[in-house]
């Protein structure tokens, strides 16, 4: 099998080769790593292109691994140039509030240098569909045997979130992106024996976690792309999604395929196990105010893909946003 950073740096490569004359700058990392990837991009490149640069900016560590700002404090993206940058722990954060992210046009995620994945490309640079979801996949693969130990402690607030959705005796219930199935067992026993459960997940190595914990004895378990459900049109009473909407490219385009698989009387929760903030934080950045699930944000989106907002909760312990078709 190929190494990972081969697998990226190659498609990297291939991207950003035609564009050339092109200065790229790799940014972020913990110490040393955005030399590292500079260096095996360049080597990526063909020959013909290696002319232009491939430049790596440090981010400085301050004094006890405080945090401090790199070169992209006076760079901004240009017409000739990109900015990839890597995303790691606080260490290699190079600027505190997630701003060197969010300058740049190609973000990985580097929390193991060993397992690079390309989390977003700006869709200038490159259409979805040729990368959205190989990485997808290989992101949440990388963390599929792990998450439940991880996670386990947050089976209570699912159950919550669920009965807040109150799916109907004899729905079919779906849970789009279920990874593990948490909240399968909850929806099962919300839906009854005449019900029916099924949970969708690109990434095979999710479901096989969710068979392992016995999560396929309350429910099917599909490999689907949310953007793209294999199901007809109107069937289900409620879809569950929780940890899901953020991570599609297009979050309208996504809401879009839930609502055309929803019964005109059906319900849409999104839900996450803690508020927004502190979703952020954990993840070293602070909320922006065009990220889709922003109230402001999602109500429009909402309504311009089948489904009217009943309900917007983010609280420190929980993020949930009920919805019904309109
Ligand atoms: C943050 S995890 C949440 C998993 C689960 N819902 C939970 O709360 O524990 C996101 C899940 O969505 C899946 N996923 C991401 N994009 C998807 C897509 N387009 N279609 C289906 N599943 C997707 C991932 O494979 C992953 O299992």
């Amino acid at each position: 099998m190929p190494e990972r950073i081969h697998e990226v740096t190659t498609f990297l490569a291939e991207l950003l080769a035609p564009r050339a004359p092109l200065t790229v700058i790799v940014d972020g990392g913990d110490h040393g790593a955005a030399a590292t990837f500079a260096s095996r991009l360049a080597a990526a490149f063909p020959p013909s292109a290696r002319a232009w640069t491939v430049d790596a900016v440090l981010g400085l560590s301050g004094p006890a691994g405080g945090l401090s700002d790199s070169a992209l404090n006076v760079l901004e993206p240009a017409a000739d140039r990109v900015i990839v940058y890597l995303r790691s722990g606080p260490r290699g954060r190079t600027l505190g509030n997630g701003e060197g992210e969010r300058r740049a046009q190609v973000v990985i995620d580097h929390h193991d240098p060993q397992w690079p994945v390309i989390r977003h490309v700006h869709p200038r640079l490159a259409d979805p569909e040729r990368w959205y979801l190989t990485e997808s996949r290989a992101f949440f693969a990388a963390r599929a045997a792990g998450w439940d130990a991880k996670f386990g402690d947050d089976l209570p607030a699912y159950a919550q979130a669920i009965e807040t959705a109150a799916p109907r005796p004899g729905d079919l219930a779906l849970d789009v992106g279920c990874g593990t199935g948490r909240a399968l067992p909850a929806l099962a026993a919300a839906v009854g024996p005449k019900g029916r459960v099924i949970g969708l997940d690109l990434t095979p190595a999710m479901l096989q976690a969710a068979r392992d914990a016995g999560r396929g004895e309350c429910a099917e378990l599909l490999i689907a792309d949310a953007r793209r459900l294999p199901l007809p049109d109107a069937v289900a009473g409620l879809v569950f999604a929780a940890g899901l909407v953020q991570h599609l490219p297009d979050p309208g385009a996504g809401l879009t395929e839930l609502a055309r698989v929803t019964r005109d009387d059906g319900r849409l929760m999104i839900f996450h196990p803690s508020g927004r903030a502190a979703l952020a934080a954990r993840h070293g950045r602070t909320l922006r105010p065009d990220e889709p699930l922003n109230r402001e944000n999602l109500e429009p989106l909402m309504a311009g893909s089948g489904w009217r907002l009943l309900r917007y909760d983010d609280a420190e312990d929980h993020f949930l946003a009920l919805a019904e078709r309109q």
